[in-house]
């Protein structure tokens, strides 16, 4: 039995580019793991079933989560069929924009692949991994990446110097395609991608993340929670389609009991291994 930590992430920036025809956006982000992980144990079942329990009873276990979606494209594209029990324990809030569900899929596929003696590459996971959704290949990459097309084209960066930071979400919650809905194509921000990218890498962060408007458009007390973080933080950004932000420093907020507040750092795995 193997329990395999399961990474949420940041984006410390997100560009959308343009509209495409298929529905999705095309995007230009850094993305970087953090150190806030759900739990992922994966063993072989000792009878002729799988089976999958969650620690959180409010999430689906049935063919609708991501790590059983994980589970089917493996045996797929593999024809590997072992019975497997699995175990997810959650940490990592949902409707959060930190990619939780799409990390316990890209963790599932690695976990799997160890099980299995390590029968498909990292490459086949990475190109398999963008089937079932666009952010599960950047938990493939070694935690630092940028990513381009629908987030599923990444480019692997050298890690970041380390940075204390706080997540903070609220008791509400947003669903990814209600904001991209939201999102008006004409009034996006305008700073370069490359530049950005550059601009991060020598250590001089520009913080922008164009879902922002669309959510606080949805969501006005989301807008008041960012300004008000801003008193306490010079920097706080939404973190994907939201509603979690990231706030850097070394200070707790002083929130309700009603918020999610965790105090993180960059994560990263090593070559060949898991975070
Ligand atoms: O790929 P994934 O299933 O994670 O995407 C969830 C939803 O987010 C998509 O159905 C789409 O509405 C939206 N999305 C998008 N453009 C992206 C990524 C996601 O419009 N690049």
């Amino acid at each position: 039995m193997t329990t395999y930590r399961s990474p949420a992430k940041i984006n410390l920036f997100l560009r959308i580019l343009s509209r495409r025809p298929d529905g999705y956006h095309e995007l230009a982000s850094l993305f970087q793991a953090i150190s806030l992980y759900d739990n992922l144990t994966v063993e072989l079942s000792p009878s002729s079933e799988d089976s999958f329990s969650c620690s959180n009873p409010a999430l689906p276990t049935d063919s609708s989560n991501l790590v059983l979606k994980a589970l089917s494209l493996y045996r797929r594209k593999t024809g590997i069929l072992t019975p497997v029990r699995i175990h997810l324990d959650k940490h990592i809030p949902a409707e959060a924009g930190l990619g939780g569900g799409s990390s316990n899929a890209a963790t599932m596929l690695w976990a799997l692949n160890q099980l299995c003696g390590g029968a498909a590459t990292l490459d086949e996971l990475k190109s398999w991994s963008a089937e079932i959704g666009s952010d599960i290949t950047f938990f493939l990459s070694q935690g630092t990446a940028y990513c381009t097309g629908r987030g599923e084209v990444i480019t692997d960066l050298p890690f970041l110097p380390p940075k204390s930071l706080w997540i903070v979400k609220p008791p509400f919650g947003l669903s990814t395609p209600r904001v991209y809905q939201a999102l008006n194509i004409e009034t996006l921000s305008t700073s370069t991608p490359s530049r950005l990218l550059e601009n991060f890498q020598n250590d001089r962060p520009e913080y922008v993340n164009d879902l922002e408007t669309p959510a606080f458009d949805l969501l006005p007390e989301l807008k008041a929670l960012k300004t008000d973080l801003q008193k306490s933080y010079e920097v706080v950004l939404m973190s994907g389609s939201g509603t979690s932000f990231f706030c850097v420093g070394e200070k707790r907020p002083s929130l309700s009991e009603t918020y999610f507040v965790a105090p993180v750092n960059f994560s990263r795995r090593q070559d060949k291994n898991w975070y």
